[in-house]
């Protein structure tokens, strides 16, 4: 069976690292929303400068436009064996939109994880994160503009995915390490 898991959570929860150690320790690809605007930006190709100055202030860039950039990603033969998402959904049209683009591929999410922190910790996160690494939404406003529309717009999906089934909420405030072990406990109960 293919292993599809989903994470969700605010900026600076650590999705990225987490998806990134799932995505190895069980060879499925990691499809990051994020990392494929920001590939294209650093491309130059026409949508990176498209959506160049959407995240820089930290908006969200339209949902017809993540849609189709998810829907193309999850139809690529590598993700036969499963996939690893994280960055999208991020509203509801888009979380009812990849509801029929899995079922439309025969899937669905093996486990939808929830990663919890607390805002102050994702501020002191990316902040912390800004001094190491060139990111252009990382400055205070577009961080503080992330988090309200997180709140608006995507904490909702969690209550979507729990009353769907297969959400197991994680207490993001810890070690990767024990992030990372309580992640693995959870994949250990999918039915292979
Ligand atoms: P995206 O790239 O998805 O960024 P984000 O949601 O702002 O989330 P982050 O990447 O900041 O957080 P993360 O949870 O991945 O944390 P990380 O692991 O890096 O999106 C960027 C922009 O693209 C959006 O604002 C929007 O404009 C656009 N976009 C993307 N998807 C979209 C969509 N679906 N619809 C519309 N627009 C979209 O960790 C953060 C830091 O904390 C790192 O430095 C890390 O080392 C550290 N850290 C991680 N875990 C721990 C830990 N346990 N303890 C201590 N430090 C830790
Ligand atoms: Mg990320």
């Amino acid at each position: 069976m293919p292993l599809n898991v989903l994470l969700l959570g605010p900026q600076g929860a650590g999705k990225g690292t987490q998806a990134t150690r799932i995505s190895s320790e069980y060879d499925i690809p990691h499809v990051a929303s994020g990392e494929i605007l920001r590939a294209e930006m650093a491309a130059g190709t026409d949508l990176g400068n498209r959506v160049r100055d959407v995240i820089g202030r930290g908006d969200l860039v339209s949902d017809d436009l993540m849609i189709e950039l998810i829907r193309a990603r999850l139809e690529q033969p590598d993700t036969d064996a499963g996939f690893v998402l994280d960055g999208f959904p991020r509203t509801l049209v888009q979380a009812e939109a990849l509801d029929s683009i899995l079922s439309g591929i025969g899937r669905s999410f093996s486990v939808v994880f929830s990663l919890q922190i607390p805002d102050e910790v994702a501020f002191e996160r990316l902040r912390r994160r800004a001094q190491l690494e060139e990111r252009a939404d990382d400055t205070d406003e577009a961080i503080q503009r992330r988090l309200d529309l997180y709140h608006e717009e995507t904490e909702p999906l969690i209550e979507y995915y729990r009353t769907r089934g297969r959400l197991v909420p994680i207490h993001g405030d810890r070690s990767e390490n024990e992030v990372f072990a309580e992640l693995q406990s959870a994949l250990e109960q999918v039915p292979a």
